[in-house]
């Protein structure tokens, strides 16, 4: 497999920022020993881990089963127990007014606060309004919600019922809605009438009745009412959420599930085909969200916790819902954007809640470095004293940035490394514990065991101070079972590449201290702000255009965003080169999967540069775009080597 390192991450630093940071919130863990039980005893660690972070309605039998080579991994089996349970219930004798969940609206100043004790009531009353209108356990249930408690409340009925929910970010489109609502044939969809994000008017009614046009599964559309908007309603279809909760139960009973049994679907991006929905199942997703949450961001009795993802990706199921409930912390969720209605809102939120850990993406931090680090000196972040980043490598410059003017220097700054497949944390630093390098995810989490694979042949590289592709080599408790309907696909794809590893799809480097550092994507995979883009996908969204008989999309570097999308574009012979084309071509791409993936630059080509077998020469497609097209390399297999000095031409007019 084609496995060269493209992704850019600049990090070029390895100097430790200081021995022991932060001198606040010390866990009195010894990570070392720990980690060398958590390998030589895992079936120990882990059992006396699931005993300690769950209640099992019964007990399991076997610790850990199965193997990569044939993918049929299992944790915790015949153990039963219910997410919602864990979650929620169990909190309530201790907990009942203590806050579960505090939503900071769209707008500065709306926030709600809701107990353990009101969750409980109003996760029972959707699970029963859902079991009244027909769902039952083991049907899928996909959720196209605005971030509003009643997303997190609608995952832990869907849970709470042994119902899977299929998540949906509210930034995709109708298109890519129907898709997944197909892949799994759901019968049920929930949403609200409209959605709010930095003052902006999402019509979710309307793109889910767009979406369910296409899909003659879905019997039942929960509806809630968020903005109170006048939306389109289909009386045989559509139910509105307020007139059935007020005559709900405000208890129903949990189902006893299965370990084993499936908890979730959440689709991703590959760089092949359609997004894959990634199972996770119960028992082992908790349990390693719970005791990554638990010492990754040092939570204490008492704390305010904010993560300021969106409940869409596998962030917001992790580390807003599942870790934070589980272990019984207040969890923030915050609907808004870091620039809404300025550049201090993340500061305003930290100062209102007095916020203890902040989790965020270094795309934000980038966009927010640019007006300059005085608004941060305006507000009262003494709260702080973890501050999290995720979603891609973060330059150095950010993690200072942050480590400075947000932190003040005296918070632990974990730059946790992970995927939607891996259900939780993997690499990451622990507050107090692990001395920082500006820029790496430094150490595996408990019972983690990475390698560096040789791409060329998959040969451990052993020992310090290597570059090659990251891999694991034993399975963690969260990790996805299969690809929901294909599990060829899950073993192709993680398992096969590197027989008996797991293959993440990242390039990395163990330095001379033995920290990891992300070096990017090695596959066909974008990272557009922390979102996971498939170029086939944008490709195929472009080819479907009448006027478009090819496309080829690459990634280029881009300062706030991470990478932005460059897609060179082929027309068909009777097809003009206009604006309006280009203008039309982006709306394509939001139209076939969402705003966040529309193309930043579109370059109506000629011809792309093909080997003499017609195969894309992508390699060469990225160095034009990166704009380094003096290092492009060995251009003499082309079919038509005249090609590219066309395109380094059309790039140089259009970037
Ligand atoms: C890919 C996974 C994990 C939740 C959000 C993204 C990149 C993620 C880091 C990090 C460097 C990172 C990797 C990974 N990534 N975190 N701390 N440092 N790279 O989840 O959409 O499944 O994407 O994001 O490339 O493979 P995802």
């Amino acid at each position: 497999m084609e496995a060269e390192t493209h992704g850019k991450t600049g990090v070029v630093n390895d100097e430790v920022i200081n021995e022991v940071h932060p001198p606040v919130g010390v866990s009195s863990l010894d990570y070392k020993a720990l980690y060398e039980r958590s390998l030589a005893d895992s079936d120990g660690f882990w059992s006396e881990q699931a005993r300690s972070l769950l209640t099992w309605f019964s007990d399991f039998q076997n610790v850990q089963q199965g193997s990569f080579e044939t993918g049929d991994i299992a944790w915790f089996t015949a153990g039963k127990l219910n997410a919602c349970y864990n979650a929620v219930d169990r909190h309530i004798p201790a907990r009942a007014n203590q806050v579960a969940i505090i939503h900071e609206a769209d707008e500065p100043g709306q926030s709600t606060k809701i107990t353990y004790a009101e969750l409980l009531a109003k996760v029972c009353r959707v699970a029963n309004a859902m079991k009244e209108m027909g769902v039952r356990k083991g049907d899928f249930v996909t959720l196209y919600m605005p971030m509003v408690p009643e997303a997190a409340i609608a995952m832990l009925a869907c849970a709470r019922i042994g119902a899977p929910h299929s998540v949906v970010f509210a930034g995709f489109s109708a298109d890519a809605l129907r898709d997944r609502i197909l892949n799994a044939s759901c019968k049920f969809v929930m949403t609200a009438d409209e959605g709010k994000r930095g003052g902006k008017t999402i019509p979710l009614k309307r793109i889910v009745d767009a979406a369910c046009s296409g899909c003659p599964c879905v019997k039942t559309v929960f509806v809630f009412k968020n903005t109170c908007a006048d939306v389109p309603f289909a009386a045989t279809r559509d139910v509105w959420m307020s007139e059935l909760l007020p005559n709900m139960r405000p208890y129903c009973p949990c189902e006893a599930m299965d370990s084993e049994d499936t908890l979730f679907i959440l689709y991703t991006s590959g760089s092949t085909g359609q997004p894959k929905g990634l199972a996770h199942t119960t028992a082992g997703y908790l349990l390693h969200t719970a005791l990554t949450t638990k010492h990754v961001f040092d939570l204490k009795e008492g704390d305010v916790y904010a993560c300021v993802a969106d409940v869409g990706w596998i962030t917001g199921h992790s580390y807003i819902v599942y870790g934070p409930l589980i272990n019984g912390t207040t969890s923030l969720m915050f609907e808004s954007t870091p620039l809404y209605p300025d550049h201090g809102r993340y500061w305003d939120l930290v100062q209102t809640h007095k916020v203890n850990q902040f989790y965020t993406a270094p795309t934000a931090i980038r966009a927010l470095m640019r007006f300059g680090p005085e608004i941060t000196e305006k507000y009262d972040l003494s709260s702080l004293r973890v501050l999290g980043t995720v979603g891609e490598p973060i330059n150095p410059e950010a993690w200072r940035w942050y480590n400075e003017h947000v932190g003040k220097g005296k918070c632990s700054i974990v730059d946790t490394w992970w995927q939607t497949e891996t259900g939780g944390h993997l690499m990451t630093p622990l507050p107090g514990i692990t001395p920082m390098k500006p820029g790496s995810c430094c150490f595996p989490f408990f019972g983690v065991e990475p390698v560096v694979l040789d791409p060329k042949d998959g040969h451990e590289l052993t020992g310090n101070d290597v570059e090659g592709v990251l891999a694991m080599k034993r399975a963690w408790p969260s990790i996805a079972r299969t690809v929901y309907g294909d599990h060829e696909r899950y073993l192709s794809v993680y398992m096969n590449p590197y027989k008996g590893y797991y293959f993440t799809g990242d390039g990395c480097r163990r330095d001379k201290d033995g920290y990891y550092w992300i070096t990017g994507r090695v596959d066909d995979v974008l990272n557009v702000s922390g979102h996971r883009i498939g170029t086939a996908e944008v490709e195929s969204a472009l080819v479907a255009h009448a006027s478009v008989s090819e496309a080829a999309v690459v990634g280029f570097p881009e300062p706030v965003k991470g990478q932005g999308l460059c897609c060179y574009v082929t027309l068909t012979a009777k097809a003009v080169e206009s604006g309006d084309l280009v203008a039309e071509l982006r709306m394509q791409v939001r139209q076939h999967i969402g705003a966040f993936a529309t193309p930043d630059v579109i370059v109506i080509s000629p011809g792309l540069p093909k080997t003499r077998s017609g195969k894309i020469m992508r390699r060469i497609l990225r160095k034009v775009a990166e704009g380094e097209s003096d290092s492009l390399g060995d251009v003499s297999t082309l079919a038509d080597p005249s090609v590219v000095e066309v395109l380094i031409a059309k790039v140089a007019d259009v970037m």
